[in-house]
């Protein structure tokens, strides 16, 4: 079956490779609480700190999703190298990724591709799906917490937005905001 796309009328923002610093990593799972074999997916994944990490403290499944081909190998050797039995890596573009079947799913990324993305993740995710974004909230959702951490790595103020499918927007109203392509 195609998989629906969002139309994008505007060119897709760059988002640079910058890793959250461990103990971000580490705020982020602790809120969005993984259970052992949920399937966890990091919307541009970078070198995989958040899988490798979701996968040897929680159980998780992991999927990677990075644009960046060196990245994405970097992050595919780490995770093979961990031991890690349940992962996949995928080299493409996260605003065409169908992550439909995710239990949580992890985000940093800019404002304006948070926007962008907002109407796939409202048409998508399942109910009960949690998401976490770090440092930037995503446009018109309501967080049902926020956390926050000054990283021993950076010294600066770090922010964590947990969203929860069906408390933080209304999957009910997404046929409203997406529409199909081609
Ligand atoms: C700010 S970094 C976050 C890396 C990792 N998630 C973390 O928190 O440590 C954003 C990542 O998204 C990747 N990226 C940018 N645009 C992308 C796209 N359209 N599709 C997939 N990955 C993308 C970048 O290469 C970069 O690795």
């Amino acid at each position: 079956m195609a998989y629906p796309c969002i139309s994008r009328k505007k060119p897709i923002p760059k988002i640079p490779f910058y890793p959250s610093p461990m103990d971000v990593v580490r705020l982020m799972l602790s809120v969005a609480e993984p259970k052992e074999g949920q399937v966890l997916v990091d919307l541009g994944c970078g070198d995989g700190r958040i899988l490798a990490e979701a996968a040897s403290g929680y159980g998780c499944s992991v999927v990677g999703v990075e644009s960046n081909p060196r990245l994405a190998s970097y992050a595919y050797n780490k995770l093979l190298e961990m031991g890690v039995k349940n992962f996949r890596i995928v080299r493409g573009d996260l605003f065409g990724f169908n992550f439909g079947s995710a239990d949580i799913i992890t985000m940093y990324l800019t404002s304006d591709a948070l926007k962008i993305l907002r109407p796939r993740l409202e048409a998508y995710v399942k109910p009960g799906t949690k998401l976490v974004a770090h440092d930037f909230p995503v446009p018109g959702w309501r967080p049902v917490a926020v956390e926050g951490v000054v990283s021993v790595e950076d010294g600066r103020f770090h922010r964590v937005y947990l969203y929860e499918a069906g408390e933080s927007f209304d999957l009910l109203s997404r046929q409203k905001r997406i529409y199909r392509t081609g």
